[in-house]
Parts: C-alpha cells; sequence; structure tokens
C-alpha cells in the first residue's frame, strides 16, 4: 500500500458549474469554496500530511477584472473567517506563487502564513498567482547568480516549494486533461487522476475513492 503524503489538486470547473446552476460564474467560485473547506477536512481525517491547491495562475489574470476581484474577496473573506479555526486544528498555511495582490490581502496572507506556521498536522499550500515555468526560470537564475552546479537537488533549493515533498498523487477536477503551468518539476512522478466532475460537485466521497485507488497503485520511479 502506497502511503499518501502529499495531495496536489487543480479545482478546476467552478466557471461552468455556477453558469450552469445559477447563471454566475461567480456562484460557481463560493461553491467552489464549500469543496475546499470539505476536502480539507477528509485530508485532515486521512492523516495526509500535505495539500497543495492551485486557487490561481500566472495565467488567471487575463479573466475579467470583476471576476479576479471576486475571487479575491472569497479568499480574503475565508482568511479572515476561518484562519483562526485551521489554527486551533494545528493547520499550517502557506502560498506558493507571487504576493502581489492588494495591500489588504497581501497582509492577510503574511499574517496567516506566520499565526500558523508552527503547526504540523497537515500543510495546506495555496498556489496563488502561480505558475510553475517562471518558478523555474527563477530558480535557474539563481543557480547562475550564485554560482551553484546545475543539479537536480541544487535546484530544488531555489523552488517555492523547497521544504515540501513532490506530490505523490495530482487531481484535476472540471474533465479537463492538462497541467496548466502547474508545478511541472514537482509532479514529474506523480500519479495523475483525471476527475470528470467539476469542483462544486466533487465530493468526499469521490476523493477518498481517488486516495483507495492510489493506494494500490505499484510505483516504479524507472524500476521494475
Ligand atoms: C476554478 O475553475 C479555477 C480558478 C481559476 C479559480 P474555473 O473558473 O477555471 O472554472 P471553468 O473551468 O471556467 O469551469
Ligand atoms: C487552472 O485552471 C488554474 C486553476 C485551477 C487555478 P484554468 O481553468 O485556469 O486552466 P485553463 O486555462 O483552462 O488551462
Ligand atoms: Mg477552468
Amino acid at each position: 500500500m502506497n502511503p499518501v503524503n502529499h495531495v496536489a489538486i487543480i479545482m478546476d470547473g467552478n466557471g461552468r458549474w455556477g453558469l450552469k446552476k445559477k447563471n454566475s460564474r461567480k456562484a460557481g467560485h463560493k461553491a467552489g469554496l464549500t469543496t475546499v473547506e470539505k476536502i480539507i477536512k477528509e485530508t485532515v481525517k486521512n492523516n495526509i500530511k500535505y495539500l497543495t491547491l492551485y486557487a490561481f495562475s500566472t495565467e488567471n489574470w487575463k479573466r475579467p477584472k470583476t471576476e479576479i476581484n471576486y475571487l479575491f474577496k472569497l479568499l480574503e473573506n475565508f482568511l479572515i473567517n476561518k484562519i483562526d479555526e485551521l489554527n486551533k486544528q494545528n493547520i499550517k498555511f502557506k502560498v506558493i506563487g507571487v504576493k502581489n495582490f492588494t495591500n489588504k490581502l497581501n497582509n492577510l496572507l503574511r499574517l496567516s502564513e506566520k499565526k500558523t506556521s508552527k503547526n504540523n498536522k497537515l500543510q495546506i499550500t495555496l498556489a496563488l498567482n502561480y505558475g510553475s515555468k517562471y518558478e523555474l526560470i527563477k530558480a535557474f537564475k539563481n543557480l547562475k547568480k550564485n554560482k551553484n552546479k546545475f543539479t537536480e537537488k541544487n535546484l530544488k533549493k531555489y523552488l517555492q516549494t523547497k521544504n515540501i515533498p513532490d506530490p505523490d498523487l495530482l487531481i484535476r477536477t472540471g474533465n479537463t486533461r492538462r497541467l496548466s503551468n502547474f508545478l511541472l518539476w514537482q509532479l514529474a512522478y506523480s500519479e495523475i487522476y483525471f476527475e470528470k466532475k467539476l469542483w462544486p460537485d466533487f465530493n468526499k466521497k469521490d476523493y477518498n475513492k481517488i486516495i483507495q485507488d492510489y493506494k494500490k497503485i505499484k510505483r516504479n520511479f524507472g524500476s521494475v
């Protein structure tokens, strides 16, 4: 049985769900947040140590301003209302990506990270304004600047995920089969599950089924 240490999720399909059910993409994002809470709970129950959630890509700035603002407002409210609860549950909150939002959101993110930095039950890593290509280019630039040898080990030191083991399992909901610039280096050997359901419809049963399936897989890492 494979132990599950790190699950990464591309939470896709909010917009389509919202349009279908309520004629509004925003409603989909709101519903998606409820799924986030359910999945966090289930991750704790499963004793998984790392959960990485893709919430906003470097390419998502191409979306309409009103949708972007709504997404960040949701996140703001979530942190204001829930960070103490996460803290109490011994959950560590960390952001990867570039924090170039409003001062209010930047500060809130930093504060949430600081408040929970000593926790060790589960680490939730939120990929926010995150792009894997940008992360890699920056890491290579740092290698060069510091005259480090171009090795895997040295490169890892400059990734934002330097203290996080690579994902065992990647789940992408929303019936789309692509990585969309997410953790390209870190996913080299992860098991990948493409889930047809849209993120707001994804539930604990679906999640547990994937986890159970994953446990039975024979991971070769190039060996036999
Ligand atoms: C949520 O899903 C992911 C975010 C970028 C917040 P989408 O908003 O991409 O939903 P679809 O793919 O348009 O349905
Ligand atoms: C990927 O979803 C990013 C997040 C889930 C945050 P997108 O919906 O932005 O991906 P593309 O543009 O369809 O590839
Ligand atoms: Mg999408």
